[in-house]
């Protein structure tokens, strides 16, 4: 996947050997950084919500269970989840590391996450908590878009794509995600309060807590996050 607008000064990738787990509410900007990280250190961008997305699309099972519950703003339950992430890191993309967008999103997620990268070999993960006043989530969330091709995120307020309705690098229809709509949002930041802004005390306990302003521009946020990664290699 390609990110829209500039990147920061790139650079060759180099070995991320980890997981790096990107934690904050909806629509603080994990999806756009993750994509850009993972491009830079040639490792995979695993979004929960893009890997239930894509479930929803194919019609699985696992997608007409997840369906309702993501348009009513609910987390999927932990069971479901586990089980997808468990199956994606065997692959053999993810033997060198990987950026966590949107996992884990419970203390039972992260405790499981914790036994599963032992039992892999990797080293503690790094998690980046994007912090941001609420204030600033709604026009974010109700301003995205994203391409229908290659998942590309625009936002109509901030990031417009050159041609409306277009992705600038494929030429796909943008779309509004389902739970994009005003009236979801609420119930999904009630949910992240509830069931995932515990994992930031979680986190900061076992030490591996590092946060972002979130609220800065894309670049800076960037920049940012590159200082953290680089820096706890
Ligand atoms: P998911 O897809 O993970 O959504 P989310 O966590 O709610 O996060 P978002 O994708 O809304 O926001 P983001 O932080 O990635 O922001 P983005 O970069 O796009 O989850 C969806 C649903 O799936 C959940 O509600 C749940 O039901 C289910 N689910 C997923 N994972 C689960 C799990 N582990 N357990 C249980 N259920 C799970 O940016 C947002 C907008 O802002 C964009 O338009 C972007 O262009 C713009 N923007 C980004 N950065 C900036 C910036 N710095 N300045 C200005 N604009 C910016």
């Amino acid at each position: 996947m390609k990110m829209s607008g500039s990147a920061p000064d790139a650079r060759p990738s180099a070995k991320l050997d980890r997981a790096v787990i990107f934690l904050g509410p909806p629509g603080a900007g994990k999806g756009t950084q993750a994509q850009d990280l993972a491009r830079r250190y040639g490792v995979p961008h695993l979004s929960t919500g893009d890997m239930l997305r894509e479930n929803i699309a194919k019609g699985t099972p696992l997608g007409a269970k997840a369906k309702p519950l993501m348009e009513r703003g609910e987390l999927v339950p932990d069971s479901l989840v586990l089980k997808m992430v468990a199956a994606r890191i065997e692959r053999p993309d993810c033997s060198h590391g990987f950026v966590f967008d949107g996992f884990p999103r419970t203390v039972a997620q992260a405790q499981y996450l914790g036994e599963l990268l032992k039992q892999h070999g990797f080293r503690q993960p790094v998690v980046i908590h994007f912090a941001i006043d609420p204030a600033l989530l709604m026009r974010r969330i109700t301003g995205r878009r994203m391409c229908k091709v290659g998942g590309e995120i625009y936002n109509v307020f901030e990031r417009p794509p050159k041609l409306q309705g277009k992705c600038d690098y494929d030429g796909g229809e943008l779309e509004q995600r389902p739970d994009d709509r005003e009236e979801v949002v609420a119930p999904r930041l009630q949910a992240y309060q509830k069931q995932t802004a515990p994992l930031v005390a979680y986190y900061r306990r076992l030490g591996r807590l590092r946060e972002v302003d979130a609220a800065k521009s894309v670049d800076e946020v960037a920049r940012r996050v590159l200082e953290v990664v680089d820096g706890t290699r």
